[in-house]
C-alpha cells in the first residue's frame, strides 16, 4: 500500500499543488455562505486514515474560521466581484461522517465545482439535491464511501464538463439503466465522465457527448456489442472500459481517434483481429487489450509514442512484430498467454527504457539474447513457459535493476550464470523446470534480498555444500529445489541462516505481494507443492514460507534446527533417503500447514508435541519406519489412513491396529531414571553427531524394537534439545 500511496502522490502532485493555492481576495464572503461552509465542516470530524489514498492529507476545513473571509479558506473560492462562493475544493480532506440530504452545502447555490473526492462519507446516499445546483460544470464525488443509487436528477446538471464519481468498492454505487441513458443524453458538454466501479449493468451506451476527453467506465458491469460510436470521438484522450461484459470485435477503422492517448480494454469479451489503425493512432502511449480474445498476428507499429503495450492473455500468433522493438520509450511490454512464436530477437536489447518483459506462457524459441543481461532498467523479466533452448548465455550488467526473473519451464541447459550475483536487487529467481546441469549455487546466498529461489525439476546435482557465510540466503521465504539429484546431508549450515523463517509473518493481513507495485497487472506466477498438490501461485505473497527439497538424494538425519524456522508454513522432504527420527523441535513450527516426511527411512515415533500444531492441514509420513502410537487430538483427529500408510510399526487412530491397554501410561520414575544412565551415552551421541550412536540408534529405529524405545528416544531428544538451549 505504501507504494500505491507514493505513486498516487506523484500522479496527483500537480493537483496537491492546486489544492495549496488559495487565493487572497477581499472581504467579500457573504455571511449566509461563510454559515453553512461552517455548518458543514461541523457536520464531519477529521481522521488522517478517511482514504487509504492520500499522501499528504490535506485536512482544508481545519482553516476555517469565523473570524477570517470564508474566500480566505483553504479549498474555498469565490466569485471576484460578488463574493459568492462558486468552488469548494475539499479532495483528501480526511472528512468522515454521514452526508446528510439537509446539508447546508446545498445553500451554496452558486456553486461551479464540488471537489469532495478521497474522503469518508461513511456509506452516505448522494443526496437527490446535487441536482438542484444547477450551475455546476465540475462535479467529483469519487471514492468517498458514496453508497446506493446515483439519482438520477443528477441528469439536469446540464452543464457538467466533469462528471466523477467514481468507487473502489464493485457493490457500493448503481446508476439505473435509465439514468445513465438520461445522463448521455443530457449532459451535452461533458468532457470528463468517471463511473468506474459504478453498477451501471446497460447493454447500450447511447449517445456520448462530442467533446469527451476521458471516457472511464471500467467495472461498470457494461454488456453487449461493443459501442462503435465511442471510436469516432475525436476529443478523446482516454477511453477506459475494462473489466465489463463487452462483445464483439473493435471497428476497423478507428483512426478518428487521433488524441487518444490511453486506452484499456482489458477483461471483455472482445475477439476478431485488432484493426492494424490502431497501430497508427499518433498520440497512443498505453494500450491495454489484455484477458480478450483477440485472434491474429498484430500488426505493424507504426506510432513511436507507446509506453505501455499489455497484450496478455488473448489467443494472438505469429512472431513479435519488430516494429513493436523500436518503439523508443516503451517501459512496460506485456504479451504473455498468447501464441506468439518465433525466436526473441536481439533488437529487443534496443528497448532502452523497458523495465517490464514479460513474453510469458507464449510459443517462442530459439536462445536467450545475450544482449538481454544488459538491459540496465529492466526490473522484471519473465520469459517462463516457452521453448527456449541453449545455455542462460548471457552476462547481467553491474548496474541492473533486476527485481524478478523467471524462466522457469524452458528448454535450458547448462550452469547458473555467475553473472547472476550482480543482480543485488533481485527477490525472486524461478529456473525451475528446464535441463541446467549445475551444483547448488550457494553464491546466490549473496544476494542481499533474495526471497524465493526455485531450482525445481532440473539436473542440478551434488551436496549442498556448507556456506557458512553470514547474512547467505537471510531473507530467503521460499526455497524449492525438489526434483533434483542433490545428494549428501541436508543442509543445516543454509537453515541456519534462514533469519527471514525465523519470524512468523501475518498472513492474512499482510497483502503485499513481490510484485505489488509493478502497473500493468503483472503477476509473477510461482509453482510450489504445497498441501499436497503442485500449486500455482498467481501472485507471489511475500508471507509464503516453504521448504521443499523433495524427491533428491539427501541423506542422513532432519536436523532439529528445522525447529528453529518458526515461519515455516510448508516443509516437504519427501522422497529422500533421510533416517534417523523427527525431531520434537518441530512442534515449534506453530504455523506449519503442511508437513511432508514421507518415502524415507525415517524411524522412532511420531512426537507427540505434534499434537499442538493447530494450523497443520496435511500430513503425509507414509512409507517410513515410524513405529508407537500416532499423536491425538486436534489436527491428528482429522488426518486419514493415507497420512502413515506404508509404516508398520505404527499405531492408533485412524489406524485398525489398536496400540493397546498399556500404552500411554507414564513410566515408573525409577525405571526411567535406569533407563536414562543407560542409553545416555548413545543419546547423547546423537546430541552431538556421534556416527556410533547414530547407527547405533538407526539399527535400533529401524528394526522392530520396543514402542518405549522410541518415546524415550522422543523424550531424550526433547531433554537435549531443552538443555542445549538453557545453555
Ligand atoms: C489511523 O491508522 C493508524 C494505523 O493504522 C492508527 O494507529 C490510528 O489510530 C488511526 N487513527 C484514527 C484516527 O483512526
Ligand atoms: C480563529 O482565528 C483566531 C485569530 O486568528 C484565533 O485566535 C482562533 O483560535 C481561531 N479559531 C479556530 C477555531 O481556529
Ligand atoms: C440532518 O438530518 C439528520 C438525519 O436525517 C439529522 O440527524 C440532523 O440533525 C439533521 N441536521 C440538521 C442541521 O437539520
Ligand atoms: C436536460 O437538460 C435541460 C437543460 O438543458 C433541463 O432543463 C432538463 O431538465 C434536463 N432533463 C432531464 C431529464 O434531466
Ligand atoms: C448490478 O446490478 C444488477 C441489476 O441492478 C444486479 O443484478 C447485479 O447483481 C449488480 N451487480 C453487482 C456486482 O452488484
Ligand atoms: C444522439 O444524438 C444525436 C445528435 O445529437 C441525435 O440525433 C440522436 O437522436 C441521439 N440518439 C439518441 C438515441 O439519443
Ligand atoms: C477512417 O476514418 C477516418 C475518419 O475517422 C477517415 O478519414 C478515413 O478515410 C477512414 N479510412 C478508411 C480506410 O476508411
Ligand atoms: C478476464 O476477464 C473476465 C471477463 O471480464 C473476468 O471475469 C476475469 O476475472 C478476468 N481475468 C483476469 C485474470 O483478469
Ligand atoms: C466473436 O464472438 C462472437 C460471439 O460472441 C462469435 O459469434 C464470433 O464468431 C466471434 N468472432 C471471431 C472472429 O472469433
Ligand atoms: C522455432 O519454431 C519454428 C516454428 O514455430 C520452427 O520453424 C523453427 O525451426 C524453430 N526454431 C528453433 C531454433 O527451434
Ligand atoms: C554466447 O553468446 C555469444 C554471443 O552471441 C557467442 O559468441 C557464444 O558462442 C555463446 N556461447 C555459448 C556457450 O553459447
Ligand atoms: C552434467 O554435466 C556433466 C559435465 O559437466 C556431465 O558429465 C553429466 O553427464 C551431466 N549430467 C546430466 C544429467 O546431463
Amino acid at each position: 500500500m505504501g507504494c500505491v500511496k507514493l505513486v498516487l502522490f506523484f500522479m496527483l502532485y500537480p493537483f496537491l499543488c492546486q489544492l495549496a493555492f488559495s487565493s487572497s481576495l477581499p472581504h467579500l464572503c457573504p455571511e449566509d455562505q461563510a454559515l453553512a461552509l461552517l455548518q458543514f465542516k461541523h457536520m464531519f470530524t477529521i481522521n488522517p486514515n478517511a482514504s487509504d489514498y492520500c499522501i499528504p492529507l490535506n485536512p482544508s476545513t481545519l482553516s476555517w474560521n469565523k473570524s477570517k473571509d470564508c474566500c480566505s479558506w483553504d479549498g474555498v473560492h469565490c466569485e471576484k466581484t460578488t463574493g459568492q462562493v462558486i468552488e469548494l475544493d475539499l479532495y483528501c480532506s480526511g472528512l468522515q461522517g454521514k452526508f446528510h440530504s439537509n446539508s447546508s452545502l446545498f445553500q451554496l447555490s452558486n456553486l461551479r465545482w464540488i471537489d469532495l473526492s478521497y474522503n469518508d462519507f461513511s456509506g452516505s446516499l448522494i443526496s437527490t439535491k446535487f441536482g438542484e445546483l444547477s450551475s455546476l460544470t465540475h462535479l467529483d464525488l469519487s471514492l468517498s464511501s458514496f453508497t446506493g443509487l446515483i439519482p438520477a436528477e443528477i441528469s439536469h446538471l446540464s452543464k457538467l464538463q466533469v462528471l466523477s464519481i467514481s468507487s473502489d468498492d464493485p457493490y457500493g454505487l448503481r446508476l439505473g439503466s435509465y439514468s445513465y441513458e438520461l445522463l448521455l443524453k443530457n449532459l451535452t458538454q461533458l468532457r470528463e465522465l468517471d463511473l468506474d466501479f459504478v453498477n451501471i449493468s446497460s447493454t447500450n451506451p447511447l449517445n456520448f457527448s462530442s467533446y469527451l476527453t476521458t471516457l472511464r467506465l471500467s467495472h461498470t458491469q457494461l454488456r453487449g456489442v461493443f459501442p462503435e460510436r465511442v471510436f469516432h470521438l475525436s476529443n478523446l484522450q482516454y477511453l477506459y472500459l475494462s473489466s465489463n461484459s463487452l462483445t464483439g470485435p473493435i471497428p476497423s477503422n478507428v483512426s478518428g481517434l487521433q488524441n487518444l492517448q490511453y486506452l484499456d480494454l482489458s477483461s471483455n469479451y472482445l475477439n476478431g483481429t485488432i484493426p492494424s489503425s490502431i497501430f497508427s493512432l499518433p498520440s497512443l502511449k498505453y494500450f491495454d487489450l489484455s484477458n480478450n480474445s483477440f485472434s491474429g498476428k498484430i500488426h505493424q507499429f507504426k506510432s513511436k509514442t507507446l509506453f505501455y503495450v499489455i497484450l496478455k492473455k488473448n489467443q494472438l500468433q505469429g512472431p513479435i512484430p519488430k516494429s513493436l522493438l523500436d518503439q523508443q520509450d516503451l517501459q512496460i511490454l506485456i504479451l504473455s498467454q498468447n501464441n506468439f512464436s518465433g525466436q526473441i530477437a536481439s533488437a529487443i536489447c534496443n528497448l532502452k527504457a523497458l523495465m517490464l518483459l514479460d513474453l510469458g506462457r507464449n510459443h517462442l524459441n530459439g536462445t536467450i539474447p545475450h544482449c538481454l543481461g544488459e538491459m540496465s532498467m529492466v526490473s522484471i523479466l519473465d520469459l517462463s513457459n516457452n521453448y527456449l533452448s541453449g545455455t542462460i548465455n548471457t552476462t547481467f550488467n553491474a548496474e541492473n535493476l533486476l527485481l524478478i526473473i523467471n524462466l522457469y519451464g524452458n528448454k535450458l541447459k547448462g550452469k547458473v550464470p555467475a553473472s547472476l550475483i550482480n543482480c543485488r536487487y533481485l527477490e525472486f529467481l524461478d529456473l525451475g523446470n528446464n535441463e541446467l546441469n549445475d551444483t547448488f549455487p550457494s553464491w546466490l546466498g549473496g544476494l542481499p534480498g533474495l526471497k524465493i529461489l526455485s531450482l525445481r525439476s532440473n539436473k542440478f546435482h551434488g551436496p549442498i555444500s556448507d556456506s557458512r557465510t553470514n547474512n547467505s540466503f537471510a531473507q530467503i521465504r521460499v526455497i524449492d529445489l525438489t526434483s533434483n539429484r542433490f545428494s549428501g546431508n541436508l543442509p543445516v549450515s543454509l537453515f541456519e541462516n534462514f533469519q527471514a523463517m525465523k519470524i512468523i509473518g501475518e498472513k492474512s493481513r499482510t497483502r503485499e505481494y513481490v510484485a505489488d507495485y509493478y502497473p500493468g497487472n503483472y503477476a509473477n506466477t510461482l509453482i510450489v507443492t504445497t498441501k499436497g498438490l503442485d500449486l500455482e501461485l498467481p501472485r507471489v505473497l511475500n508471507t509464503e514460507v516453504i521448504i521443499n527439497l523433495s524427491r533428491n538424494r539427501f541423506e542422513g538425519y532432519l536436523p532439529s534446527i528445522i525447529g528453529d524456522l518458526v515461519g515455516l508454513r510448508t516443509l516437504n522432504l519427501s522422497h529422500n533417503g533421510l533416517e534417523g527420527i523427527i525431531p520434537a523441535s518441530l512442534h515449534q513450527l506453530s504455523v506449519l500447514e503442511s508437513l511432508d516426511l514421507s518415502s524415507n527411512k525415517i524411524g522412532g515415533e511420531i512426537p507427540q508435541q505434534l499434537a499442538s500444531l493447530t494450523f497443520l492441514a496435511v500430513l503425509n509420513l507414509s512409507h517410513n519406519h515410524l513405529v508407537g502410537c500416532i499423536p491425538r487430538g486436534k489436527q491428528f483427529d482429522t488426518f486419514e489412513n493415507s497420512s502413515y500408510q506404508g509404516n508398520d510399526g505404527l499405531c492408533g487412530f485412524p489406524l485398525s491396529k489398536d496400540c493397546g491397554g498399556d500404552y500411554g501410561v507414564p513410566l515408573d520414575d525409577e525405571e526411567e531414571e535406569g533407563d536414562l544412565i543407560c542409553w545416555q551415552a548413545i543419546l547423547m551421541g546423537f546430541g552431538c553427531g556421534l556416527v556410533i550412536g547414530l547407527s547405533i540408534i538407526y539399527i535400533m529405529l529401524s528394526t522392530h524394537y520396543p514402542v518405549w524405545f522410541s518415546r524415550m528416544v522422543v523424550k531424550f531428544e526433547h531433554k537435549i534439545d531443552t538443555r542445549m538451549k538453557r545453555y
